[in-house]
């Protein structure tokens, strides 16, 4: 921790804080932190259909065509957002016990990932390794009389992850919290000459309610039902626990760590940070988003305001960056100068 302690005070007036707020250039001056595009990761939905669909409980997100996700990685690459995460939502009909679509090179991701890949130059692409888009039960995991298996588990991911790095991925984000999944996948990369791969680890994610909307948006909800996943995500009560994942996540091979969900969480981020000092990011997910995006749409909270805002917490809280459906609005309104 690095915080100061605080030298003894002069007494008002001596004392005026006020004087450094009192213009727009002086705010600035001091300005402690800030927000640019180059702290931004943008998620997007595909799924395999001709049109875009709305997802009713994210407004402003859809799940959108092969051919619409490239032209939104082409705006991303040129508002200069380094790099967009990709989430399939899975024809149900492609959906298993064992989730194997996650394996076919041919599933949405990956050809998302190879079309995006010759349409752009500049810009990176996360995948996302879990097995929920693909499971009939909506776990992450292989399920067995009740019990999510890990070891069985991490061999699919572990397929998964080379499946889509052979599609042209640059970052992979493991963010089904079986254990030693990082290591794992680091050590097949090795072996597959794939030494340039990098890995984002989902290393502190809590089994939160609030992924709910994205649930909805890649069509998890229904098949997990009144499952939860409290047997391999984190507790929300618990801090030191995190700090504990994310050595093993470290030590097992990730280049970059991240914290999830983001706003309720802000402590954890700290902590990270503070303690490991490597790049490490939030998610800021579906509900954090949709709490926003829906008050803003009943016209109760200003979106840009608040949008803005809720990021630059990220930022004071020592992130690198942030994976956040508001990506491409931030990164509009940075380029059109009308930051809030
Ligand atoms: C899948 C996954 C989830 C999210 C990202 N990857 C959902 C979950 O764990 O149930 C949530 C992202 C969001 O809510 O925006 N393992």
């Amino acid at each position: 921790m690095t915080d100061t302690a605080v030298p003894p005070l002069p007494q008002f007036p001596l004392a005026r804080p006020r004087r450094l707020r009192r213009a727009d250039w002086t705010r600035r001056l001091v300005a402690e932190n800030s927000l640019s595009v180059n702290d931004l990761i943008w998620p997007i939905f595909v799924h395999d259909a001709a049109n875009n669909a709305p997802i009713a409980s994210m407004p402003g997100v859809e799940r959108l065509s092969i051919d619409a996700a490239v032209a939104a990685a082409r705006e991303a690459e040129q508002l200069g957002i380094p790099a967009i995460a990709l989430f399939p939502a899975t024809d149900p009909k492609l959906k298993s016990e064992d989730g194997r679509e996650a394996l076919n090179p041919d599933n949405v991701v990956c050809r998302t990932v190879r079309a995006v890949k010759s349409a752009t130059k500049n810009l990176g692409i996360l995948c996302d390794v879990a097995l929920d888009p693909y499971t009939s039960h909506g776990h992450d995991g292989l399920l067995k009389d009740g019990e999510i298996l890990n070891d069985e588990t991490v061999e699919l991911l572990v397929q998964q992850a080379l499946v889509q790095m052979r599609a042209g991925c640059d970052i992979t984000a493991p963010s089904d919290m079986m254990d030693g999944r990082i290591g794992a996948i680091r050590q097949a990369f090795e072996r597959e000459g794939f030494k340039h791969a990098q890995i984002m680890a989902y290393a502190a994610k809590y089994a939160s309610a609030f992924y709910g909307p994205f649930r909805d948006a890649v069509g998890s909800s229904v098949n997990l039902g009144l499952g939860d996943k409290r047997t391999y995500q984190m507790n929300p009560a618990n801090g030191d626990e995190a700090l504990r994942e994310v050595a093993l996540d470290i030590a097992e091979g990730a280049d970059m760590v991240m914290v999830k969900p983001g706003m309720p969480y802000l402590d954890i981020c700290w902590r990270v940070k503070s303690t490991f000092g490597l790049p490490t990011y939030a998610y800021q997910v579906s509900g954090e988003y949709s709490m926003l995006a829906g008050a803003a749409e009943r016209g109760w909270l200003d979106r840009a305001k608040v949008a803005w805002e809720s990021l630059l917490s990220f930022k004071r809280a020592g992130c690198d960056g942030v994976l956040t459906y508001f990506a491409r609005d931030i990164a509009r309104m940075i380029a059109e100068g009308k930051q809030p």
